[in-house]
């Protein structure tokens, strides 16, 4: 018996090394032993692994096969309620000014400090079940709004038993230098993150990164420099926010030290784009963020003319509310002018290269991970065109229907 076997597809779609999408009509995927076995036309996968000795099997006539998405940023784990910020934000109250008056991540730092961690763990698994319905198979979430060693650890502790619970694969980041608390001073702070929070977050593993909000007004170049350096020392690999509302340097520090990604990079300049070139730095575009900031959109075209690689994510939280790699993809094309093949390219293959995944994930390629999405368009441009409704119609994580 095989696994699964989806079969009759009007198109199967995977990045590969050689090409951005290659694409397969009438085509067919098996996976077995959680692992894609096969790929390939219909005549030629139903062959080898027909469809009536598998547990589990789709005929996929008029629809498209995708690897799941892989969203690599995320801060989806929180409690509490922002949407009165959003309706003062349409008002014309800032991102900046909401966190300066203790609002935006400050005040979710409240509601998750009150929280306890069976609810935190029942509130991201109501969040997973979402981004699931909508083809993530594998997502990133950053703890940072506990901002204390006890809640940070609680944040940590709580995705690593929503992982337990969920078929999506989570991956934990340790953010504890996401904002400064409101009783202290950011070097003074970044000394608490750097000599209690790390050593409380890596003596228990339990997390794979570490980020830093290296902004104006949050952390600069050399406090995040500090974190970072202390994660990697503590085996944590760096991640960052960098250059969103200013161009501090972020990417540049990125560059410096090797850092698996570098987000947002809304401001970054041409000699940035350069850096990063060189390097082996996976740059994350967010055009949830700037969508609903109604800000620019970052760049992405003068990525491509580099020939820079970008991921896309979500950011899903509280002030970008939106879980859905499908919309990112969206937007990413409609938004950011990225084609719908290299939009798809991003939140698949690069995204998983983002969170420094090897093992195929984000593909289809023979080896890779059992995880893919079944699509209801008749091949993948029609993805973003028919935007703002769910396209995605089954999920399938290591060879198992999890969704549909
Ligand atoms: O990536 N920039 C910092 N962190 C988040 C926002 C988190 C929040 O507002 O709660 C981001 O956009
Ligand atoms: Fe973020």
């Amino acid at each position: 018996m095989t696994d699964f076997v989806v079969y009759n597809a009007s198109q199967v779609a995977t990045p590969t090394d050689e090409s951005e999408l290659e694409t397969v009509r009438d085509g067919a995927v098996a996976v077995d032993d959680g692992v894609v076995v096969a790929v390939g036309s219909t005549d030629e996968v139903v062959r080898d692994y027909p469809p009536a000795n598998a547990t589990a099997a789709i005929d996929a006539a008029g629809k498209t096969v995708l690897p799941g998405f892989v969203d690599p940023h995320t801060h989806a784990l929180f409690a509490g309620d922002r949407a009165d910020e959003f309706t003062a934000k349409l008002r014309g109250a800032t991102y900046q000014e909401i966190l300066a008056e203790g609002g935006g991540i400050l005040r979710t730092v409240r509601a998750v400090r009150e929280a306890t961690r069976e609810q935190l763990v029942e509130n991201l698994l109501e969040q997973l079940d979402v981004m699931l319905a909508h083809g993530t198979t594998t997502v990133e979430v950053k703890s940072g709004y506990g901002l204390d060693v006890e809640t940070e650890v609680k944040m940590l502790e709580a995705i690593a038993e929503a992982d337990d619970h969920h078929p999506i694969d989570v991956v934990s980041t340790f953010m504890g230098a996401h904002a400064v608390p409101k009783d202290t001073d950011a070097d003074s702070y970044v000394d608490h993150v750097v000599e209690e929070q790390l050593p409380a977050v890596a003596e228990r593993g339990l997390a794979e990164f570490c980020d830093v909000f290296c902004e104006a007004g949050v952390f600069s170049v050399e406090q995040s420099r500090r974190v970072l350096e202390a994660g990697q020392e503590h085996g944590l690999k760096p991640k960052i926010h960098a250059d969103e509302f200013e161009r501090l340097g972020g990417a540049g520090l990125a560059v410096e030290l090797g850092a698996m990604s570098a987000d947002h990079l809304l401001q970054s300049t041409a000699e940035d784009i350069e850096s990063l070139r060189d390097s082996d730095v996976t740059p994350v575009l967010l055009p949830g963020t700037a969508f609903a900031l109604a800000t620019e959109y970052a760049d992405a075209s003068a990525f491509e003319n580099a020939d820079i690689p970008v991921a896309i994510a979500t950011d899903f939280n509280p002030n970008c509310f939106s879980q859905s790699m499908e919309f990112a993809i969206e937007l990413a094309c409609n938004g950011m002018r990225m084609s719908p093949a290299s939009a798809i390219r991003a939140a698949t293959k690069t995204a998983a290269a983002a969170l420094d995944r090897t093992d195929g994930t984000g593909t289809l390629q023979e080896g890779a991970p059992g995880d893919l999405v079944v699509v209801d368009v008749p091949d993948y441009e029609h993805l973003p065109y028919n935007f703002g409704v769910t396209n995605v119609e089954t999920v399938i994580k290591c060879g198992e229907v999890v969704h549909r």
